[in-house]
């Protein structure tokens, strides 16, 4: 104990001690809503179980994230309808820490978790990529077997997929729709490559959330309006969580470059976007196929329809549900 203690600096001691203090306040504050769907049968005691497993997990298995930001991930999922379609997905999973936690969601929601990794670590940085000088080449590497030793030991890995490859080659057959995408790649051409391919599968409101928050050059990708309208014909998204990540209980002030200054300051890792389609506000343009009901919220997936259909085109609602709401 004393060989621990005298390992651990005092800031390190200062911010295990407030991780493990701040963790029933946290499940409690990150998994309140209103919104949670009724169908789940999501009682206090089961939040905090599941929370609290979650926890556990981030300390079983190496994990580059917070369980917290799994937590946040939860919301949403379990504030969707089980009427709604969509996948939950991973890209970049190093042991399974992440998925892991998230697979226990979707075992509650009835979803399937799509994971998709090299399984052989980072690749090469590009020259152009900004975000590669910090990364070698292998680097978290965790192989298919020990990611699926992991979630089979901690997670439940009956609602998981593997999908073993680069990004660039496993993404394009990525066709049904996705409620949810995760996106903690670290390269810049990988998070540029997921978000190219997987924002034409997100269904309506559907989410991306990304472990890239706090750097400056990774964010602007959500901005930018030069490669929304390129990619997307619409203008960029945003991100919420930008430059410090979501407010997870945590104490930031940034930049991250400082942050050897700063060894209690940790950023509220992760931040999400929304497929809200603003160009054309909320308007929902329907059209049906025989007894299944198609959405779409933009019209180049509209033209496109049904040659490659957006994921937004497999929301399945009663007809006189949806113009209620809309
Ligand atoms: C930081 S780790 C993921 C950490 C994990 N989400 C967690 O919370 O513990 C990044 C992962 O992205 C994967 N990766 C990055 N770029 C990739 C690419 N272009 N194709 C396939 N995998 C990639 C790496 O293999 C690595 O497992």
């Amino acid at each position: 104990m004393l060989t621990l203690l005298k390992t651990l600096t005092l800031s390190k001691i200062i911010h295990y001690t407030h991780i493990v203090l701040t963790m029933p306040m946290s499940i409690v504050f990150l998994l309140n809503s209103k919104n949670i769907h009724k169908s789940y049968k999501i009682s206090l005691f089961r939040k905090f179980k599941l929370g609290f497993k979650m926890f556990l997990n981030n300390i079983r298995i190496q994990s580059g994230t917070t369980y917290k930001v799994h937590l946040a991930m939860d919301l949403k999922i379990l504030e969707t309808p089980p009427e709604i379609l969509g996948d939950v997905v991973e890209c970049g999973t190093w042991k399974g820490g992440s998925a892991a936690n998230l697979s226990l969601v979707c075992r509650i929601v009835g979803r399937r978790l799509k994971i998709y990794d090299s399984f052989e670590g980072l690749p090469e940085g590009k020259p152009s990529d900004r975000a590669a000088k910090g990364y070698k080449k292998g680097e978290y590497l965790g192989t298919l077997d020990e990611v699926k030793r992991n979630i089979a030991k901690y997670g439940a890995i009956e609602c998981c997929e593997f999908i073993k490859g680069w990004f660039k080659d496993t993404l394009p057959n990525l066709h049904s729709p996705v409620l949810l995408a995760f996106l903690d790649v670290d390269l810049e051409d990988s998070l540029d490559t997921c978000v190219k391919y997987i924002w034409p599968t997100l269904i309506d409101r559907g989410f991306i959330f990304t472990d890239e928050c706090v750097g400056t050059d990774y964010v602007a990708l959500f901005y930018s309006e030069k490669f929304w309208k390129l990619n997307f014909n619409r203008t960029p998204p945003g991100l919420i969580g930008a430059g410090t990540g979501l407010c997870l209980g945590t104490y930031y002030i940034g930049p991250y470059s400082e942050i050897d200054s700063h060894p209690l300051q940790h950023a509220g890792t992760g931040a999400y976007t929304q497929n809200v389609c603003r160009d054309i506000g909320l308007t929902i343009l329907m059209k049906s196929k025989g007894a299944q009901l198609h959405i779409t919220a933009d019209k180049r997936e509209i033209k496109d329809f049904p040659k490659s259909p957006s994921a937004t085109s497999f929301i399945r609602k009663p007809i006189d549900d949806i113009s209620r709401r809309h």
